[in-house]
């Protein structure tokens, strides 16, 4: 049945792990949670998304994890292969694939930023600035043609390395970058606690306000915690496709929740002190983060370095989240399609290069035309909201009740089970809660928001 033969495999299990909290950890922790939480007050948003990531997180990287693995195939190979005669599940696969390119587009936009503001550190532009100056610092940048440019050599970086194949780029680059992104994170978390408005700041982020819940919050808490698991359209399924077989899975997903959540945490504790120190609005949005974060580097000592650092930091862990975003659709286009992975490479990122461009003129000649039949978003606002709070929990509705109740019991056991890991005795718990509980809650908070 597994295919095997013809597939890369992750050559350690450090280059697993590595390789999906690469995927996870990346703009959606340090730039996308704090400004969803900013927008949806603080305390209330959080602990909603705490409780969606381990109700519907765990479970359904559990899901992606198992067919990926026990297949060893793409999101549309992995259905058909598991379940030949139902032609429905392949939607997961077309969803998968579509949104993949989606979330591509307007992240390479975000990524593109760090560029910028990773340069603009180096020549020194960002010492000795006001609050004020850094809102208008963002703005003149938004306005012109940089970020456009930006985003297409994003994309180009990101063609180079996803070009050179799964093993070497991907695992190597992860190795590395993402625990020198959190060692960087610790020491800012750290200069940000000793600053005025710190209490303010964590007080803001962990005191829930349950008056605040509102069904925007917790669409945008579901969405928050598929995005950052990097879950719902086959991305971790697809990598998963690369697990060796004796990779246990559970352990695998929990150690890959464990460090997404506290990336998400210390970026959250990092924000938010600087937001109440300086005066920012934290209901900023999008743009959020990029003007707290030069405030920070320019009061630290030794900010001139700091700040280059950490831009590129950002920028590394933006890509190794790309590069898992762009595998889904050239795993499905060399595998199913029998196209050759350059032309595979190149077909991707240059459909993500039209889109990401359009998304990169909301934030500029764009910014007032908002699209018809959604009327509240521009063309950026609407494909983060689509892809994110529609596109991910829809599959990761599919995906779990296909684990839960169509694929074989033997095969999700047998996948989950290792039997050298306590964990795998969470086994039962996930399967009841990929049965009765995601599917049903997915389903039920869509109903409420319509
Ligand atoms: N999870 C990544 C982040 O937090 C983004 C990401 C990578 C992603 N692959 C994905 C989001 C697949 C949704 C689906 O930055």
């Amino acid at each position: 049945m597994s295919n095997k033969s013809k597939q890369q495999l992750f050559a350690t299990r450090l280059g697993v792990i590595a390789a999906t909290v690469g995927s996870t950890v990346g703009l959606g922790n340090i730039w996308r949670f704090p400004y969803e939480a900013g927008v949806h007050g603080g305390g209330a948003f959080l602990i909603i998304y705490i409780f969606f990531i381990l109700i519907l997180g765990v479970p359904v990287l559990c899901a992606e994890f198992a067919i990926g693995r026990s297949t060893h195939s793409n999101v549309l190979g992995c259905f058909r292969m598991l379940k030949p005669h139902q032609p429905f599940w392949r939607i997961v696969g077309i969803i998968g694939v579509t949104s993949g390119v989606m979330i591509l587009s307007f992240y390479s936009v975000i990524a593109g930023w760090t560029l910028e503001y990773f340069i603009a550190s180096l020549k020194g532009d960002i010492a000795g600035r006001s609050t004020d100056e850094f809102h208008t610092m963002f703005g003149d940048f938004t306005v012109g043609m940089r970020p456009i440019v930006w985003t297409v050599v994003f994309l180009l970086i990101n063609y180079c390395v996803i070009v050179r194949g799964v093993q070497k780029g991907v695992e190597k680059a992860s190795n590395v970058l993402t625990p020198a992104l959190m060692v960087l994170l610790i020491v800012f978390c750290i200069n940000s606690l000793m600053m005025p408005g710190a209490a303010e700041g964590l007080k803001f982020l962990f005191k829930p306000d349950f008056s605040r819940i509102t069904p925007a919050v917790v669409i945008g808490a579901m969405g928050q915690a598929f995005f950052s698991l990097s879950l719902g359209l086959g991305c971790m399924l697809t990598y998963a496709s690369y697990f060796p077989d004796k990779t246990p899975l559970v352990r695998s997903a929990t150690v890959t929740v464990g460090l997404d959540v506290m990336t998400a945490l210390m970026a959250g504790i990092l924000i938010f002190p600087v937001v109440f120190t300086y005066g920012f609005s934290p209901q900023e949005g999008p743009t959020l983060v990029f003007e707290v974060l030069p405030a920070i580097f320019s009061q630290l000592s030794g900010g001139w370095f700091w700040a280059p650092l950490f831009f590129l930091m950002l920028f590394l862990a933006s890509l190794t989240s790309t590069i898992s975003m762009s595998e889904i659709g050239i795993a499905w286009l060399t595998q199913e399609r029998g196209m050759s992975r350059s032309k595979a490479c190149v077909l991707v990122i240059a459909v993500a290069m039209v889109c990401g461009v359009a998304c990169a003129l909301s934030f500029s000649y764009w910014a007032g035309l908002k699209l018809p039949l959604v009327g509240e978003f521009n063309v950026f606002g609407f494909f983060d909201y689509t892809s994110s709070n529609v596109l991910l929990p829809l599959g990761g509705m599919l995906i779990s009740i296909f684990a839960g109740w169509i694929l074989d019991r033997t095969i999700l056991r047998r996948e989950l089970t290792h039997p050298r890991t306590l964990l795998s005795s969470l086994t039962p718990v996930i399967v009841f809660l990929l049965r009765y509980v995601s599917p049903v809650m997915i389903l039920v908070i869509f109903i409420a928001n319509i």
